[in-house]
């Protein structure tokens, strides 16, 4: 065996680069990093060929003295924290010292940096393990970190590079992380001599439209929840949004992207019932907290972090989301004041100036139709107002203060058996109903089989179901909310569900599919016709149901257009 020796100074740093600096996009990550913790307003990065030949980040900020520079590229030398007290409660985004020294050790790096209060800049150049002499240079006050011929030494490392467009692509998703969370931060970004981006100092929503689309903007809500030292910010796209890909999905600590599990699981959480399975959402959330209550030192790359009570953190992200996701159709965020009933409590509030007289009379026939339509008496209007008419058999049409709601029928009637159902389960047990008739259906010997074992479970689900001969199932009892609709297709489903996927499966994690396989079933099909009643007495509901904003498969259920909407629209008062 070969004698134990000390590794020499640059092969310690190119042990060390091989955690920090993976691709060029590590490099300019670093770089950026540092320019945010000197403070810097403005950032100027220039790559070339995707970085593999040239990142350079210059920044306004702090900038560093003439024997500074020689200590910023030694390893295990920083200006941001001197004990371990300082490293428990770490705020700056670097705290290693050992990112310039790691990138100078596998690649040509200039350092060239003024202080404000400096008569010039100095310069330093560092190749490998060779390190120059300071030298004077022109510079206004700030940084300029030039880094070339990355891996020029380490031939081994340059090969697993891709392509210069491959490269740039993780570079510029390294620079819309950082951007996302400093918008009053102004970045430009040039590539093989062409300005790729350029960001003003921004707001945040500002940035964010700048940077994932206005498409994401207009259909997401802001978070902003705050308990104790934690705070929770940032944009929350729709359900309703959610895209195929998780390609927009931002989370940060403290200002730091970090893929999270405690958080990302939250996130899911949050979304979990109003989105349909395979959907991801879009989203950009902030996390603050006392940095003392999270540990970043976990890994070089400082992606990865571990939480103090990440069950605490878990629980108050989740809940703060869902606060935005699911509010009730109770507490939407459109302003509702008081409908006044119309004397002789006709439509109220309808100021057209020319009433068909024919319109009048239709109104009056389906009032003589349906006598026990409630009118609109009430002081004040509940959120989603009264009915007023059915669409096509499909749409419920009523009317609040705000102006026009347009109700999807099927899929609202869908959300609330779904959270009906829901409630049944989590108590224990669904409501069931003896069917007079039992339905009988022909069946496989397994599907018997299958019914017999399972017996327990599908009477948690509110279904009785007994062999009626060797290929026979007879449906006794079906959940009470279900009655009325094809209880053999919905026996079928079920019975599915649990031949492909086992009781346990069916009622722990594939619990929501399977809900809303049987919603799906028991709601009120399009072109049923509905009278008044049956429509208030849905809108009634839709009001007390969680989430009733959307279905299951996160289609809206319904839809606000306002007066002013509709005067756009007709061009009224322009
Ligand atoms: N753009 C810059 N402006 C001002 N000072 C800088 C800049 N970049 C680096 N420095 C100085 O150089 C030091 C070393 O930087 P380096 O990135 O190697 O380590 P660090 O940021 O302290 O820690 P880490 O390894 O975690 O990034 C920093 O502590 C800082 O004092
Ligand atoms: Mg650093």
């Amino acid at each position: 065996m070969t004698a134990i020796r000390v590794l020499p100074e640059l092969l310690i740093s190119q042990i060390a680069a091989g955690e920090v600096v993976e691709r060029p996009a590590s490099v300019l990550k670093e770089l950026l990093e540092n320019s945010l913790d000197a403070g810097a307003r403005a950032i100027q990065v220039t790559l070339d060929e995707g970085g593999l030949r040239r990142v350079q980040v210059e920044d306004d900020g702090a900038g560093l003295e003439r024997d500074e520079l020689a200590l910023a590229l030694a390893r295990h030398a920083t200006s941001k924290i001197a004990s371990l007290d300082d490293l428990q409660g770490v705020a700056t985004m670097g705290f290693r010292g050992e990112a310039l020294a790691s990138i100078a050790s596998v690649s040509r790096l200039t350092l060239t940096s003024r202080t404000n209060d400096a008569g010039h800049a100095w310069t330093v150049r560092a190749e490998g393990s060779q390190q120059g002499a300071a030298e004077p240079a022109a510079r206004a006050a700030g940084t300029t970190v030039l880094v070339e011929d990355l891996y020029f030494n380490t031939p081994a490392r340059r090969k697993f590079m891709r392509t210069g467009q491959t490269e740039f692509g993780h570079c510029e998703e390294v620079l819309r992380r950082i951007a996302l969370a400093r918008p009053e931060i102004a970045f430009s970004l040039k590539h093989n001599g062409r300005v790729s981006l350029h960001l003003a100092k921004h707001s945040g929503a500002e940035r964010a439209a700048a940077l994932l689309g206005t498409e994401f903007t207009a259909a997401s809500s802001p978070v902003e929840a705050r308990a104790g030292s934690l705070r929770l910010h940032g944009l929350a796209g729709t359900p309703q949004s959610a895209r195929p890909r998780a390609d927009a999905q931002y989370l940060y600590v403290n200002g730091r992207f970090v893929r999270d599990r405690t958080l990302s699981h939250a996130v899911r959480e949050a979304y979990r019932d109003t989105l349909h399975g395979e959907r991801q959402p879009a989203y950009l959330l902030a996390l603050e907290l006392d940095p003392r209550a999270v540990d970043v030192n976990v890994h070089p790359a400082k992606t990865e972090v571990r939480f103090r009570d990440s069950g605490s953190v878990h629980q108050f992200v989740m809940h703060a989301l869902k606060r935005v996701l699911s509010p009730t159709a109770a507490e939407a965020p459109v302003s509702y004041v008081r409908v006044a009933a119309a004397p002789g409590g006709g439509q109220p509030g309808l100021q057209l100036a020319q009433p068909a007289a024919a319109y009048q009379r239709f109104m009056a026939a389906a009032a003589r139709a349906d006598n026990a339509a409630p009118l609109p008496q009430a002081e004040n209007a509940p959120p989603l107002g009264y009915a007023l008419a059915q669409l096509h058999g499909v749409y419920i049409l009523a009317q609040n203060e705000a102006g026009l709601v347009l109700v999807d029928m099927h899929a609202a009637h869908e959300r609330i058996v779904y959270e009906r159902l829901k409630t049944g389960i989590d108590a224990g047990r669904v409501e069931q109903q003896q069917l007079l008739v039992p339905a009988a259906f022909r069946a496989e010997a397994l599907e018997v089989a299958l019914a017999e074992e399972n017996s327990e479970t599908l009477g948690r689900l509110g279904f009785e179901v007994a062999a009626a001969g060797p290929n026979e199932l007879a449906v006794r009892a079906a959940p009470a909310l279900l009655a009325g609709g094809d209880i053999v297709g919905l026996t079928r489903g079920v019975l599915k569900d649990l031949r492909e996927y086992g009781a346990t499966e069916v009622l722990k994690a594939r619990q929501n599919e399977l809900l809303a396989t049987m919603a799906c079933h028991a709601a009120v099909r399009a072109n049923r016709a509905l009278t008044v009643t049956e429509m208030n007495a849905l809108l009634r509901e839709m009001e007390a149901t969680e989430r009733a904003g959307s279905c299951n498969h996160g289609r809206p259920t319904w839809y606000q257009l306002t007066m002013a909407d509709l005067d756009k629209l007709f061009l009224r008062g322009q």
